[in-house]
């Protein structure tokens, strides 16, 4: 193993973190005298010149085609064609940190680590997946899911998925299930699982009450020496739309539980600020306990770990998000578009309350996000083809039974006339 690994891994021994990480995750580490390190170095004191970086310069300036700097004309050359770092450019990083407290007060007084930039929450779930599963591990995911867990975690790291089911008898959290599991998929005193809310497909997010009891079940199992990895997918943070949904991320009640939990938060811009191209997420750690210098060892480890994967991420799309979120009325105009969302939301709740149709289709519990989700009583792919075929409506088939609706991506006046058609054809179909 590299020098620079045992030396981190020296750092992280003794803590949760160190025991949860995959055989990968202990030999990754920041290769402090590479390119990268010699490039900042020259940075600073190569006042002559500087042969370092693999870009062409030209007087100190990274060269940038004209056409190239007319669509970007709010940015210089560094902040466009240049790399960015690693691990991101430091003070988005530290911008997205305020953020995350600014939007968790649950947060306060509790430390955590620096965020790291990652290509997107998939390039951020990917990575914690590389870091901490591999082959043997199991991880606990409920039965309703982001179909991409099973590329990464089953393909990719070649994890066993444990699913639970996600919805209570009652329509709520399955909390009792999602504990259970956790205890039952313990492999070696280790425990993996990924909570998203609001959740794909249902678009579901739990109440306070089921959070408390989520961060009771949590304790308990660390109180009985489980060590916990809890990967939080932030993917829709923020779109909530009723008055008893818990508001802060799950991650909050995670990141200082417990010495024996470490908590992951994987968020991102894409769906929370409406750049869903920009490929730019964040990866941030939250465990009881851990000092600075572990913080700081963990994200070398990930910071290595991108720079051998991705090498960095987007650099225009970093600055454009630094810029816009530090602009006057940004925050404003980012939750009229929250507004717009709830309208749809509230729209479909009141086309389907007042329905008369469509009764092979049952929704399931929704109250956030982007999404909502029928079980449909007959084939769900039957029904989307005949959508897509007979009305040219398009809507996504899930696990042969749950048909998703984005209804995200569909005007409000348009909403009665988009679930009045999917009534009509699943009575075609089915009545
Ligand atoms: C639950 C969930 N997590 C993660 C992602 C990935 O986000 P990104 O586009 O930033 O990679 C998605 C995207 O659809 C998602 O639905």
């Amino acid at each position: 193993m590299n020098e620079l690994a045992i030396g981190l891994n020296e750092i992280l021994k003794g803590t949760a973190a160190f025991e949860l990480l995959s055989d990968y995750g202990k030999r990754m580490f920041f290769p402090v005298n590479g390119i990268v390190a010699q490039s900042g170095e020259a940075a600073q004191l190569a006042k002559r010149y500087n042969a370092t970086v693999g870009m062409a310069v030209s007087n100190r300036t990274p060269i940038e085609h004209s056409a190239v700097k007319a669509m970007l004309p709010g940015l210089t050359p560094a902040e466009t064609v240049s790399y960015a770092p690693s691990p991101g450019v430091l003070a988005l990083r530290n911008k997205w940190k305020e953020e995350i407290y600014r939007k968790n007060p649950g947060l306060n007084g509790v430390e955590l680590s620096l965020p790291l930039v990652v290509p997107g929450l998939t390039g951020g779930i990917s990575q914690i997946g590389d870091f901490f599963l591999e082959k043997g591990k199991k991880i606990v995911i409920p039965n309703m899911y982001w179909e991409n867990y099973d590329l990464i975690f089953t393909e990719k790291n070649e994890a066993d998925v444990v699913l639970f089911e996600f919805f209570s008898e009652n329509g709520g959290l399955n909390v009792d299930g999602l504990l259970k599991c956790m205890e039952e998929s313990a492999v070696d005193g280790k425990v993996y699982v990924i909570l998203n809310f609001p959740n794909n497909p249902t678009g579901y997010s739990p109440s306070c009450e089921e959070v408390a009891k989520v961060k009771a079940g949590f304790k308990a199992l660390a109180q009985k020496g489980l060590k916990i990895l809890a990967i939080v997918d932030d993917a829709y943070f923020g779109l909530f739309y009723e008055e008893e949904t818990y508001k802060q991320s799950i991650f909050a009640e995670l990141a200082s539980l417990d010495e024996n939990i470490l908590a992951v938060k994987v968020d991102g811009p894409t769906k929370e600020h409406f750049v869903w191209g920009f490929r730019v997420g964040f990866v941030t750690f939250g465990g009881a306990g851990l000092s600075d210098k572990q913080y700081d060892a963990i994200a070398k480890k990930v910071a290595g770990g991108l720079r051998g994967v991705f090498s960095n991420s987007s650099m225009p799309a970093q600055n454009i998000l630094l810029k816009a979120l530090n602009s006057e009325g940004y925050e404003a105009e980012r939750a009229s578009y929250d507004a717009l969302l709830k309208e749809r939301y509230h729209k479909v709740k009141e086309v389907i309350a007042k329905r008369t149709t469509g009764k092979a289709l049952t929704p399931q519990p929704f109250n956030s996000g982007y999404f909502m989700n029928f079980v449909v009583d007959g084939s769900a792919e039957e029904l989307r083809k005949k959508l897509l075929q007979d009305y040219g409506i398009g809507t996504i088939c899930l696990q042969e039974k749950y048909l998703r609706v984005a209804f995200s991506s569909v005007d409000v006046e348009n909403i009665e006339d988009l679930y009045n058609c999917i009534f009509e054809a699943a009575d075609k179909l089915f009545d």
